[in-house]
């Protein structure tokens, strides 16, 4: 299997939370030569030059300068999403029930429920203190604690199989976190994380204590948690790195929180960080604002998000001219109301970025009596006024705890963002 195939892996391993993501990719922009910039900065930004900018420590935007700017330099960017579905902890974090210690959780986007029953998780996300000199610092964290959602045993819920596995998620989906009732959450949480100073406040998930693994008879498939949208954001990434630079244009990924729970938030794909970013770009070469204007006219914008591959249990729930594969190469999403932002002419360029990689694609339309979901794609398109496609590999299983994509989809959708990148 490719080597990007197992660096998804440890990508996804190491990413339990977007905070994570955002931290991961920073040291590893870092590592590759890429300099931090903040938006509280001037910037000084040069020809050839490689740079990040974070906002809220869980959104990211990366980009490579051209080696020679001018009024023509466009955008070429590549958006996807660092969040997924998940449990978050409350500010109240524990109660008692029937002798047990519990962990009040809410429920962080549209999360499978069932799935999360029965899994080993864990806890993990930022914390924030107050040190000896009174300043507010931050550290991500990870627990080593394994907690449970247990089912109800099937000798007490007799018609469970037949009738539906109902959840109610103030009822049923808090996790126990143990038998101490007296355990002092924000004492326990100050030791386990060593800080130096008074706990503040807190933003922790529970993720799955489960490492990604290969599967299938030919270790076709990926098995692994938050691969919607953890796919999308390593291939963009990976075809970030391998491009060096671009002559003429802004080589850009730009990945967003807050796209599970509708993306309007300070730094979701419905936030001005996108285009403060781009402005902020343009302006360091240049004082007039036309050629921002000029630039975005003709940019493309492939927005890149997980999509539904056909099931094989339930292959009705897709159109029937409409049934994406895993491992058939990169899928081009499509909906009349403008779920998706595609349209004829993304699509042609995005068909020919897919010939010139050797690529083969596939289509999504979803079924005419069902909703459509939707993701990034039509809210950026929106507000920059740029040409967007929403494309994304096919996977099953989305929403779960542990979802299932194809290993070789990954490499082919690299391949062709790197095409585009060279376009
Ligand atoms: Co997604």
């Amino acid at each position: 299997m490719s080597s990007s195939a197992q660096s998804l892996l440890s990508f996804i391993d190491n990413s339990p939370t977007a905070f994570h993501v955002v931290d991961g990719l920073a040291t590893e922009l870092m590592a590759q030569g890429f300099e931090k910039l903040e938006e509280k900065d001037t910037w000084q930004i040069k020809e050839g030059g490689n740079y990040f900018v974070c906002r809220a420590d869980a959104s990211i935007v990366a980009f490579r300068a051209p080696s020679q700017w001018s009024v023509n330099s466009s955008f070429k960017i590549i958006g996807a999403h660092t969040d997924s579905p998940s449990l978050k902890i409350k500010n109240k974090p524990t109660s008692t029930k029937e002798g047990y210690q519990m962990l009040n959780i809410e429920v962080y986007g549209g999360a499978l429920l069932t799935s999360w029953f029965d899994k080993d998780l864990l806890i993990g996300g930022r914390v924030l203190y107050q040190d000896e000199e009174g300043a507010v610092k931050q550290i991500l964290v990870q627990l080593p604690y394994r907690l449970r959602i247990p089912r109800l045993a099937i000798h007490l819920d007799r018609t469970v199989n037949k009738e539906g596995f109902l959840v109610n998620p103030q009822e049923h989906l808090c996790p126990i976190l143990g038998l101490d009732e007296d355990i002092d959450f924000e004492a326990w949480i100050t030791k386990e994380t060593g800080i130096q100073g008074q706990l503040l406040s807190w933003d922790l998930f529970l993720f799955d204590a489960e490492k990604a693994s290969f599967g299938g008879v030919n270790n076709e498939f990926i098995y692994a948690s938050r691969l919607d949208n953890l796919g999308s954001v390593h291939a963009a990434t990976q075809a970030l790195l391998s491009s060096t630079y671009h002559a003429h244009d802004f080589l850009v990924a730009a990945f967003f929180q807050h796209e599970e729970v509708g993306s309007t938030s300070q730094n979701g794909a419905d936030s001005n960080f996108m285009e403060t970013v781009l402005k902020r770009i343009v302006l360091a070469f240049t004082e007039q604002q036309e050629p921002f204007f000029q630039a975005v006219a003709s940019s493309l914008f492939i927005s890149t998000d997980m999509t539904h591959a056909v099931h094989p249990n339930y292959g009705s729930a897709h159109d029937p001219n409409h049934k994406p594969m895993l491992n058939k190469g990169p899928v081009i999403k499509s909906n009349a109301n403008m779920r998706y932002a595609t349209d004829a002419f993304s699509i042609a360029k995005f068909k020919q970025w897919c010939y010139k990689a050797g690529v083969s694609y596939q289509d999504f339309c979803n079924r005419n009596d069902m909703g459509c979901g939707s993701t990034i794609g039509p809210m950026v398109a929106a507000n920059l006024g740029m040409a967007t496609i929403d494309v994304g590999n096919a996977m099953l299983s989305m929403h779960s705890i542990r979802e299932m994509a194809g290993t070789h989809d990954h490499q082919m959708m690299i391949d062709v963002f790197e095409a585009f990148f060279d376009s």
